[in-house]
């Protein structure tokens, strides 16, 4: 399977912070912004760079440089939002699209309601950024949608995995990679994941 856990104690101190449900909405925002710093240093472990000569203070050299301008980052509304700042701040020239989504409380179905992305999106290698994958139907629909578009390569960061999400993604979609802090256990009857975090939407905005 195509899934990249972060395995590192790290991620599972700051995991232990943003599971406990005493932890507030400003400490949940700012974990869920450094989670997705590290996940996107891990996801950029296989980046071509450009061959680039300079001069150090001492002498010249040939280095390697990012074209920033290859990556588009498409948080999946809302959550994906909490995100973003870790991600753009180690790319910080990366453009950026938007897809919103969300769960239908009942079919627990993902309806789409917004979708923006960069002009030249299908030149760009695209990073889609949601904390929480569950039943999988979201990235899924996330995913068809920037293909649709002509977007060759996806991949997707999320802090929190269900097994049974990401075997349905690799079925449709075995060519997308997935890195993640954490594949947890199982879903509930609602569809959360368990262990899992809660809200992921609800505890980033404070709605609840
Ligand atoms: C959550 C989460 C994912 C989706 C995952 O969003 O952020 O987008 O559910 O579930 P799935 O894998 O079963 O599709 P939610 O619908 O709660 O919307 P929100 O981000 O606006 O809170
Ligand atoms: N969305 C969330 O925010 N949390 C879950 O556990 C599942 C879906």
């Amino acid at each position: 399977m195509n899934v990249i856990e972060l395995n590192h104690p790290l991620i599972e101190h700051k995991l232990s912070i943003l599971r406990d449900e005493n932890t507030g909405t400003k400490e949940f925002r700012e974990i869920i912004c450094e989670i997705g710093m590290f996940l996107c240093y891990e996801a950029m472990r296989d980046a071509e760079l450009d061959e680039v000569e300079i001069n150090t203070p001492l002498v010249k050299m040939k280095t390697g440089r990012l074209n920033e301008d290859k990556y588009a980052f498409v948080p999946i509304l809302r959550a994906g939002m909490g995100m973003l700042d870790g991600v753009i701040s180690v790319i910080p020239n990366a453009k950026i699209g938007h897809i919103g989504m969300y769960r239908d409380e009942e079919t627990f179905e993902p309806v789409n309601y917004f979708f923006k992305v960069p002009k030249d999106i299908e030149n760009r290698e695209v990073i889609i950024l949601d904390p929480m994958l569950a039943t999988g139907g979201s990235a899924i629909d996330a995913i068809e949608l920037l293909k649709s578009k002509g977007v060759k390569k996806i991949k997707f960061l999320c802090i929190i995995a269900a097994p049974q999400g990401l075997k349905k993604l690799e079925e449709k979609h075995p060519d997308v990679e997935v890195y993640c802090a954490c594949v947890d256990e199982y879903l509930n009857k609602n569809k959360y994941i368990v262990p899992g975090l809660g809200d992921a939407g609800d505890r980033i905005f404070g709605t609840k």
